[in-house]
C-alpha cells in the first residue's frame, strides 16, 4: 500500500527489521497513513514505537549505522547513514537523517487535558497503540499501518483502524473519538476547518452539534494562545484555502476559539487576497494579523502605523518617508484594511528609488562635510521623488 522509492524503502526495511529483532513494534500513523488511503502523495514519514523512541533510535544506530549514535567511528561498513539530529526527552521523540531521509519517531503516548484548550500533559509513554490512538483529532487520523517484513524480507502492513478512519475517509466525514475532545481541543474544529478546505471533508452531523455546543460557551480559560496560532497558520498557509479559511471563521463564528466577537471584516477577505500577491508576501502572514494578532505581523514591531493615514494630496517625498519603514506585510494589511491606494503608488514606483548622489560626491563639488551637505543630499533627494508622477 506504502508506495515508497527504493532508497526509502530500504531504510523502512532495516527499521522494520530491527523492530522485529527486538520485538518492538513499528508503526506508522495519523495523516502519513491518512494521506495514503486517499492516494495522495505521503509528504512526511513519522514512525511511532509502542515503547520508547529514542532507545529504538539509538540501538537502530548502532546495529544499521555507519557510524555509532556518539559519532565514534564503527566496523559497520556496509550500514546505514544514520543521524540523529534531537531527542526531546519529555515526549520521547527523535528526529533523524537516515540516508538522506528525514524521518521522525515517536513514542506512543497517552494524554490528558488538565483544562480545556491547554496542551496535553503526557501521563505515559511507550503505551499500547490503542491508547495513543484514542487521544488523537479524529477518526480519520487515528488509523495505524503496523510495519512488518514477509519472511523472504519484504515489508508489509497490518492495518489497526479501531474507529474506523478508513470508511470515514471514504465518506469524507470528520468525526471525534469521544464527545469532550472539542472541549479538550478546539483546535480541532479549525483542524476540521482545514481538512475540509483541503480534501473535501465535511464534519458529521453530530460533530456540528458538539462544535455548536462548544461554541455557546467556549471555555478560554486554559487555552493555548501558542496552539491557536500555530493551526491558524497552517489554515492560512496558501492563499487561495486562506481566503475561505478566513471566510469560514466568520461564517461559523470559529473566532470565538478565542475572542467573544470578530476584529475583522467580511469585507477585507478579497483584499487580503489580492494583497497577498500584490506585495508578494507568504500569506499566513497577513491573514494571521488581521484575523488574530491585532494587525501586528512577525516583521512589525508594532501596528501604529494602522492608526494614522497620509492625506490624498501628500508628496512623493512624504508618501516615501511615510511608508519607508513598512514591510511588505505591513504594506498589504494597510492596502488591504484601511483601503490605503497610496500604499500600491508607494510599492510600485517609489519603493526602490535610491538618491543619485553621496555625501562624498557631494564633497568632490564642494560641499564641506556638515549639515548643509545632509540638507543637500536631502533636498536633492526630494527633488528627484517629486519629479516622478504623482499618482499611480
Ligand atoms: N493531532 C491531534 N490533535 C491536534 C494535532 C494533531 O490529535 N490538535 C494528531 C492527529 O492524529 C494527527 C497527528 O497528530 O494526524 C499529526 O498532526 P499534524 O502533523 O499536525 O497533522 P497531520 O494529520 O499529519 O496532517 P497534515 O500534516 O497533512 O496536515
Amino acid at each position: 500500500m506504502f508506495n515508497f522509492d527504493k532508497k526509502t524503502e530500504l531504510v523502512i526495511q532495516s527499521i522494520a527489521g530491527f523492530g522485529a529483532k527486538t520485538g518492538v513494534q513499528v508503526f506508522f500513523v495519523g495523516g502519513m497513513v491518512r494521506d495514503c488511503l486517499m492516494e495522495i502523495e505521503i509528504k512526511d514519514i513519522d514512525i511511532l514505537i509502542e515503547g520508547s523512541a529514542i532507545d529504538f533510535v539509538q540501538g537502530f544506530a548502532l546495529e544499521y549505522g555507519k557510524n555509532c549514535c556518539d559519532g565514534t567511528s564503527c566496523n559497520n561498513k556496509e550500514g546505514l547513514d544514520v543521524e540523529i539530529k534531537s531527542i526531546h526527552e519529555s515526549f520521547n521523540t527523535a528526529k533523524t537523517v537516515i540516508n538522506g531521509i528525514e524521518i521522525d519517531f515517536a513514542s506512543t503516548r497517552k494524554e490528558e487535558y488538565p483544562k480545556s484548550g491547554c496542551l496535553p500533559v503526557v501521563t505515559k509513554t511507550g503505551c499500547p497503540i490503542a491508547d495513543d490512538l484514542i487521544r488523537r483529532d479524529f477518526t480519520v487520523n487515528a488509523i495505524a499501518a503496523r510495519v512488518l517484513l514477509t519472511e523472504n524480507g519484504k515489508l508489509k502492513y497490518e492495518i489497526i483502524d479501531p474507529y474506523f478512519g478508513a470508511d470515514d475517509i471514504k465518506k469524507k466525514s470528520l468525526k471525534i473519538l469521544h464527545d469532550k475532545s472539542y472541549i479538550d481541543d478546539p483546535t480541532r474544529i479549525l483542524r476540521g476547518l482545514d481538512f475540509s478546505l483541503r480534501f473535501g471533508f465535511d464534519f458529521s452531523k453530530k460533530d456540528k452539534v458538539l462544535i455548536k455546543e462548544y461554541l455557546k460557551s467556549p471555555d478560554r480559560e486554559g487555552l493555548s494562545i501558542d496552539r491557536v496560532k500555530l493551526t491558524l497558520k497552517k489554515l492560512f498557509s496558501e492563499q487561495e484555502r486562506a481566503k475561505e479559511a478566513y471566510l469560514k471563521i466568520l461564517e461559523n463564528a470559529y473566532f470565538k476559539i478565542w475572542q467573544d466577537a470578530p476584529s475583522f471584516e467580511k469585507e477585507w477577505a478579497q483584499r487580503l487576497y489580492d494583497a497577498v500577491k500584490i506585495f508578494s508576501t507568504e500569506p499566513s502572514k497577513v491573514f494571521m494579523a488581521a484575523v488574530f494578532e491585532n494587525f501586528r505581523t512577525e516583521n512589525s514591531s508594532d501596528s501604529s502605523h494602522m492608526d494614522s493615514k497620509l492625506s490624498e494630496n501628500a508628496s512623493n517625498y512624504e508618501i516615501y518617508n511615510f511608508y519607508k519603514t513598512l514591510s511588505n506585510e505591513d504594506l498589504a494589511l494597510r492596502y488591504a484594511i484601511l483601503d490605503d491606494n497610496l500604499v500600491l503608488h508607494y510599492f510600485k514606483n517609489l519603493k526602490d528609488i535610491k538618491p543619485d548622489f553621496t555625501g562624498e560626491d557631494l564633497i568632490k563639488e564642494g560641499f564641506a562635510p556638515g549639515k548643509s551637505l545632509g540638507e543637500e543630499l536631502k533636498n536633492r533627494f526630494k527633488n528627484k521623488l517629486n519629479a516622478l508622477s504623482q499618482r499611480a
